[in-house]
């Protein structure tokens, strides 16, 4: 029995030390952690339970019959954070460059069947090359079951992706099909293909940071959700975000406990409002004032900033956040926002995450730049996605709500559950000036004419008292009261439940 024993911890400690002592020495040297070493990081202590560890690859061709590693290359397994099961997929860089294999593969699809199975979140932490080059199409099919169960998962539980290091083919794309992805600066790249290859295609010549580092992907791509400054960083904000989401569709949300009084007041958001309409503000103020604690989680906070995205807490059980943010182009509605804001709102409505939409939109950003880039489409998407949203919706326009962008923000005739409006609310086709110009084109001539008109318009509709006067909104409210009405509110549509008619699957404007 002691040889047997013996020999276990031989192969485990041979296991561990995955490509060997120069390649971690090697990754430690790029600011990089191993795949173990994350995962102890990312996981709760002596939580982690691995799967595989001895598994090796079965390719013979180009001398890779000698070069077998235990493990091939990725780290498998599940555990918890903060108490919550988790499974876990970790590239190893130090082994074939974390490049997958027909048995690499067969790890990851044995952990994604699990999780699905037994719902909960599956957590990949991507630092590989893509489809192992020596197996051909061995890999790529391997890699045609990884999407494949990226595909059946989708939905059903969270799929997080973190890029720890060079990633390109399989290991974006299976990335892409995930929930949120998340990069390190300076260290993660993700290309489909990489710098040398699109030198000889297109003879452009760009490093790996222009082509696909976290910069890029977190302000030009929006391929990232957002990025962190090292690995521990990053693994960190993982803990947090998973703390704020359900394990799967059927879950609900997670209930975490809070000190935060459900009807405390904040008398200075009465004064958030410029008097000057077109004075921006920060609607961050508000969702740090209104939710628990202050907490917010940011999703996608560098790109298309006019419209803000996260998870925060009311009463201690999460909720969705979708705000026009009035600093950046005065909050107007484009397709990066619109794509942006869409796309969170599906993934709280697959995760019965309620949501809280707070308005301040001039309406949808005109210009040849924006209908060439198809902004009828793209504004249709966030238009579809709240209207399809089947969990508790609750709005508060703060200020203005002008035009179609009106309609989108998850308005009464789109089912929004609860409609707010602050006194300071607007609530129109247009502001004040553009209706009585199109409306008064014969007075324009008259500088005092036209502005008599501009007032009347004003005082007629800069106010949420028409909206409120057909139910359009459900009630004027005080805005140091908001977070006591909202969380009113979600406790009162806790039960909602309505289903959309049956259908295969909806065809959302893509
Ligand atoms: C086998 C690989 C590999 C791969 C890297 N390695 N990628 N081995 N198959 N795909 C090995 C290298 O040979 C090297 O081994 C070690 O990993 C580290 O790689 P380096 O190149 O030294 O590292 P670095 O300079 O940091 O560059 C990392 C990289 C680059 C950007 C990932 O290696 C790269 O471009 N690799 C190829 C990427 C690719 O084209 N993959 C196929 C995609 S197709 P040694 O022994 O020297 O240390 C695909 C199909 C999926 O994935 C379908 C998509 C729809």
């Amino acid at each position: 029995m002691k040889e047997v024993i013996e020999e276990l911890e031989i192969r485990r400690a041979k296991a561990r030390m995955g490509g060997g002592e120069k390649r971690i020495d090697a990754q430690h040297k790029r600011g990089k952690l191993t795949a173990r070493e994350r995962l102890q990081l990312l996981l709760d202590d002596n939580s982690f339970e691995e799967f595989d560890m001895y598994v090796e690859h079965r390719c013979a061709d180009f001398g890779m019959a000698d070069t077998k590693v235990p493990g091939d290359g990725v780290v498998t397994g599940w555990g918890t954070i903060n108490g919550r099961v988790v499974y876990v997929i970790a590239k190893d860089f130090t082994v074939f460059g974390g490049s997958l294999s027909e048995a690499h593969a067969n790890k990851m699809i044995k952990v994604q069947d699990m999780a699905l199975r037994n719902r909960a979140p599956v957590i990949g932490l991507f630092d590989a090359g893509g489809a192992r080059i020596q197996e051909g199409v061995a890999a790529l099919g391997g890699y045609g079951e990884v999407f494949l169960r990226n595909v059946q998962a989708s939905g059903v539980i969270p799929q997080i992706s973190v890029i720890m290091g060079p990633c390109a083919g399989g290991d974006v794309y299976s990335p892409a099909m995930t929930d949120f992805i998340f990069m390190v600066r300076d260290t993660s790249y993700m290309f489909v293909t990489g710098p040398d290859v699109v030198k000889t295609v297109t003879k452009e010549e760009v490093t790996a940071e222009q082509l696909g580092g976290a910069s890029v992907h977190t302000t030009k791509s929006s391929i990232a959700d957002g990025a962190y400054d090292n690995d521990v960083e990053a693994l960190l904000q993982m803990r947090r975000l998973m703390d704020f989401l359900p394990t799967s569709n059927l879950s609900g949300v997670p209930e975490l406990p809070t000190r935060d009084p459900w009807d405390r007041e904040d008398t200075s958001l009465n004064t958030l409002i410029p008097d000057n309409p077109n004075k921006p503000y920060d609607i961050k103020e508000l969702i740090h004032k209104v939710v628990d604690e202050g907490d917010f989680f940011e999703v996608q906070e560098t790109f298309a900033r006019n419209i803000v995205i996260g998870f925060a807490r009311m009463e201690g059980r999460t909720v969705g956040i979708v705000a026009n943010q009035p600093m950046v182009l005065a909050g107007v509605l484009d397709s990066d926002a619109s794509r942006k804001a869409a796309r969170f709102v599906r993934f709280c409505d697959c995760f019965s995450i309620p949501i809280v939409t707070f308005v301040d939109v001039p309406g949808f950003l005109p210009g040849t730049d924006q209908e060439y880039g198809g902004l009828i489409k793209h504004g249709a998407k966030l238009l579809f996605a709240f209207t399809e949203a089947t969990v508790p919706k609750i709005t508060v326009i703060t200020r203005k709500a002008y035009g179609g962008a009106y309609d989108v923000m998850s308005s009464k005739h789109i089912r929004g559950d609860l409609n707010y409006a602050w006194p300071s609310a607007e609530i129109a086709v247009m502001g004040a000036k553009g209706a009585a110009e199109i409306l008064y084109r014969s007075e324009l001539g008259d500088p005092e004419k036209i502005q008599k008109r501009i007032d009347q318009y004003q005082a007629r509709f800069a106010n949420p008292f028409v909206a409120a006067e057909r139910g359009y909104i459900d009630e004027v409210i005080m805005p140091q009261g908001t977070r006591m009405r909202i969380c009113r509110g979600l406790q009162m549509l806790r039960n909602k439940h309505i289903e959309n008619p049956w259908k295969k699957h909806d065809n959302i404007p893509l």
